[in-house]
């Protein structure tokens, strides 16, 4: 991550009163608490306060005010294609060989309407329970030496890149034995004390996929199921549509964002298509796009100022010149430029 290192820095102070030194590894214990089934109130809803005289060891972890993760978002303060090229660079460290981003329509029933949705969706290995963990913890103690091909570095770059692309991320993930969901919202943590992260694993059992109670209770999957679909637009049934994406067998995993920051202070982000059904006339030309409020005046230019304006699939281009990911930009292919 290219601005990884300013951050590595800040998230260094942020984390400096955790004494176990272990962030990530450890995130799954507090998360586990808030939503244990031990700790239901008298009408049977989730109280997430653990109670008193319960014989757990609670240690000293930092918490996390809601308001970080718009924090984060600073990281790529006025170049939201760097966020993006955060997601491009987790999904090669993934081995994929298949990208696909696009921004979709889907139904919101916080909006009460479609809203935009920035959709990320590879065919890469796919995380485990402990992966997808490590995925919405904050900094990691990096890679080892048998990573050094690995372009992520800190820990930090989905976490920086989606809230600077939107207020909330849904992930889906499968490897060839479970599948994970994970919800990085800002919508979610409002109002909230701390910052919480619901996650559901599955694991497959014969030909299906069962909660994995070996990771989480009944109970924390449903709370955190049920978090996840009052605040996003993914239900199972959607899950189960996306899932499919993946294909028989198939492993990856697909990024979520929403509630786009589309309207920054000096541009606006725009999108056509290939084809969709709400675009049938569109030549094939799909790209995503920054639209500048800039201007700028080229010598001899006769009329005017003009906006200027960046495409996603040009920046994909010029960026990822290995091409070992094939990568398409609203259903339109990127060709690599050597
Ligand atoms: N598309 C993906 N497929 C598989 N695993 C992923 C994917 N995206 C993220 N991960 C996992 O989540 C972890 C955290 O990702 P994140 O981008 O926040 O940090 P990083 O890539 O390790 O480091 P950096 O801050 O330098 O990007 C990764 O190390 C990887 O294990
Ligand atoms: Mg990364």
């Amino acid at each position: 991550t290219s601005c990884g290192l300013l951050l590595f820095m800040l998230l260094t102070e942020f984390w400096i009163s955790n004494e176990s030194g272990e962030i990530c590894d450890n995130t799954s214990h507090p998360m586990e608490i808030i939503s244990s089934p031990k700790h239901h109130n008298q009408h049977g809803i989730l109280n997430p306060a653990v109670t008193k005289g319960a014989s757990i060891v609670i240690r000293n972890f930092v918490s996390t005010n809601p308001n970080y993760l718009r924090t984060l978002s600073q990281a790529h303060a006025g170049w939201i294609f760097g966020a993006i090229a955060e997601l491009i660079d987790n999904s090669r460290d993934a081995g994929a060989s298949r990208l696909d981003i696009s921004i979709q329509s889907m139904f919101s029933k916080q909006a009460g309407q479609k809203v935009p949705v920035l959709c990320v969706v590879d065919n890469g290995h796919g995380m485990t329970y402990a992966q997808m963990m490590r995925m919405v913890s904050f900094g990691h103690k990096g890679p080892n030496e048998h990573c050094q091909d690995q372009i992520g570095r800190f820990g930090i770059g989905f976490k920086t890149g989606a809230m600077k692309l939107g207020r909330d991320a849904f992930v889906l993930t499968q490897t060839s034995t479970s599948r994970s969901v994970s919800f990085l919202s800002q919508s979610f943590n409002e109002n909230k004390d701390n910052l919480e992260i619901p996650v559901v694993t599955y694991c497959k059992k014969d030909q299906y996929m069962e909660v994995d109670l070996g990771v989480q209770s009944e109970a924390t999957a449903e709370y955190n199921l049920n978090a996840i679909k009052k605040f996003s637009p993914f239900n199972e049934y959607f899950i189960g549509e996306k899932v499919g994406l993946f294909g028989e067998e198939g492993t990856g995993t697909q990024v979520y964002i929403w509630n786009l920051d589309r309207w920054g202070t000096d541009y606006t982000l725009e999108w056509n298509s290939q084809k969709t059904d709400e675009s049938p006339d569109s030549h094939g030309n799909g790209d995503i796009l920054i639209r500048s409020k800039r201007v700028r005046s080229r010598p001899g230019q006769t009329n005017g100022n003009v906006p200027l304006d960046y495409s996603l699939k040009a920046y994909v281009e010029v960026m990822f010149l290995n091409p070992q990911m094939k990568i398409t930009v609203q259903g339109s292919p990127v060709h690599v430029r050597m």
